[in-house]
């Protein structure tokens, strides 16, 4: 691990050891199972075509420049994600109060990391299933011994009515994430990130080539890319803003939390930039390979949430090496997951660990702990809609799980948002904002723009539109 300085000169650091290291750890937090479970989940429930293109331009006008402003406050604060704003304002001679945006996205990354965790878990029940039907039928052929479709999309129901298992599977997912956290910044979270982010892409491209050569790839490419206006409501703009964060880890200071560990001499606009294409081509290669077997298989494209889990295992049934490739594509979704979970519970730990001026195992574990039951609850309570919250027209009949999904995607991260555009743009001295943002001339003019005016009045109108329904 890299000790460096922080910014009060004396302090010392953890940081990451290079700067392709930061770039792969904050890639390995935006991809995860926001681009190959939410992503293609959300597209079939808003429509196809319209939400995707909508996506992609919230992440370029709107995620990449708030992308750029996190990690520009936290390299700058050099501290936990509240701290830093803390430490800018006061620089900027502001008042300290401008913190809170942090704190509620502290607040928020704690509150993704509990259900995120139980989607970890239903990953590592398809290793499970994958492993043992790897045993039974041998390593040749196509994995559950070409079962009917409708068998393999049952395996997902059947856990959901398995309250005990899906706990279970949680905590084991959780107390993986802990492990990581609890070893530091760079020994525990490079290590994930450098390699076997690789090694993930290299396969899921593989899968998804292969998928396309069997058919549903034409009727995919319509379904995910044809602009319909019609189809463009408030809902579906809200969604496809809160995706967009969800996907780059936004809102929620997490890349705050990061962008504390970056060194110096590392361009943050265009190491912004690779990470958010990154994030985006693993989105897109998602949907690329998982929507041709909803429709070959004939499958509902707007099956929601299990859709991944549900279309994803037939195609493995009609694979050669079908069992062996479902392991090895579970395990690297796995792994995926983790270092996306790592950076959720990082962003509350540092917080707590220097608030309360814990160590960091101690803050990692009592943070971990709080998460393991607010996500026990989700699970166990599936399906079942919280008293009171699901009367709420936002909320409508959802359990924990969508509540904690829906208010962080629809509340938190685009009011995160808003508020760090508005200090970065408005409140942060330009002086600061200039040395830090790695741009100049034309590009400078137009981020500053989005910044300040872009980003803050769109994301008030679509949440307006959106809430409004
Ligand atoms: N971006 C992550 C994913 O797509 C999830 C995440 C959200 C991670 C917010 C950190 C902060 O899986």
């Amino acid at each position: 691990m890299v000790v460096t300085t922080g910014s009060d000169g004396i302090t010392p650091h953890e940081g990451w050891s290079s700067r392709s290291a930061f770039i792969l750890a904050a890639v390995g937090s935006a991809v995860g199972l926001g681009n190959m479970w939410r992503f293609p989940a959300e597209a079939g429930e808003n429509g196809g075509g319209a939400f995707v293109l909508f996506y992609i331009l919230c992440v370029v006008l709107i995620g990449l420049p708030v992308l750029l402003s996190e990690v520009l406050i936290g390299r700058h604060g050099q501290s936990n994600a509240p701290e830093s704003v803390r430490r800018i304002a006061a620089e900027s001679g502001k008042s300290s109060k401008w913190a809170i945006l942090a704190d509620f996205g502290v607040l928020g990354a704690f509150m993704v990391l509990s259900f995120y965790c139980v989607v970890g878990g239903w990953v590592l029940y398809y290793i499970g299933i994958f492993a043992s039907d790897l045993v039974s039928t041998g390593l040749a052929g196509g994995a559950f011994e070409g079962r009917p479709a409708g068998e393999i999309e049952g395996l997902l129901p059947g856990l959901f009515g398995n309250g005990a298992l899906m706990v279970g599977l949680h905590v084991a997912f959780l107390a993986t994430t802990l492990f990581f956290v609890a070893r530091g910044v760079s020994s525990g979270i490079e290590w994930v990130a450098t390699w076997l982010m690789p090694t993930f892409f290299v396969l899921f491209l593989g899968i998804t080539i292969y998928g396309a050569s069997t058919g549903g790839f034409d009727e995919t490419i319509t379904y995910l890319f044809t602009f319909d206006f019609s189809k463009l409501t408030g809902p579906v703009m809200l969604a496809a803003v809160g995706q967009a964060f969800f996907s780059l880890s936004l809102g929620v200071a997490g890349m705050m939390t990061y962008g504390a560990y970056v060194g110096r001499d590392v361009n943050l606009a265009s190491t912004s930039g690779i990470i958010a294409s990154a994030d985006t081509a693993v989105a897109l290669i998602a949907g690329l390979c998982i929507f041709p077997i909803v429709f070959a298989a004939g499958l509902e494209a707007n099956a929601g949430p299990g859709l991944m889990f549900q279309s994803l295992p037939i195609a493995f049934r009609d694979m050669p090496f079908g069992s062996l490739i479902g392991l090895l594509f579970f395990i690297m979704v796995f792994f995926a997951a983790l270092t996306s979970s790592v950076s959720l519970l990082e962003a509350p730990t540092a917080w707590f660990k220097d608030r309360a001026d814990l160590p960091r195992a101690v803050a990692t574990t009592i943070v971990a702990g709080s998460a393991l039951v607010l996500g026990a609850l989700a699970a166990w309570f599936w399906g079942v809609p919280v008293p009171g919250v699901s009367s709420m027209a936002l909320f409508e009949e959802q359990d924990l799980f969508n509540v904690l999904d829906t208010a962080t995607s629809k509340v938190l991260m685009p009011v995160g948002a808003i508020l760090t555009s508005v200090f970065v743009g408005w409140i942060a001295s330009r002086r600061l904002i200039d040395s830090e943002n790695g741009l100049s001339g034309g590009l400078e003019q137009i981020w500053l723009f989005l910044v300040r005016f872009a980003c803050p009045a769109v994301l008030a109108v679509i949440m307006v539109v959106g809430l409004m329904g």
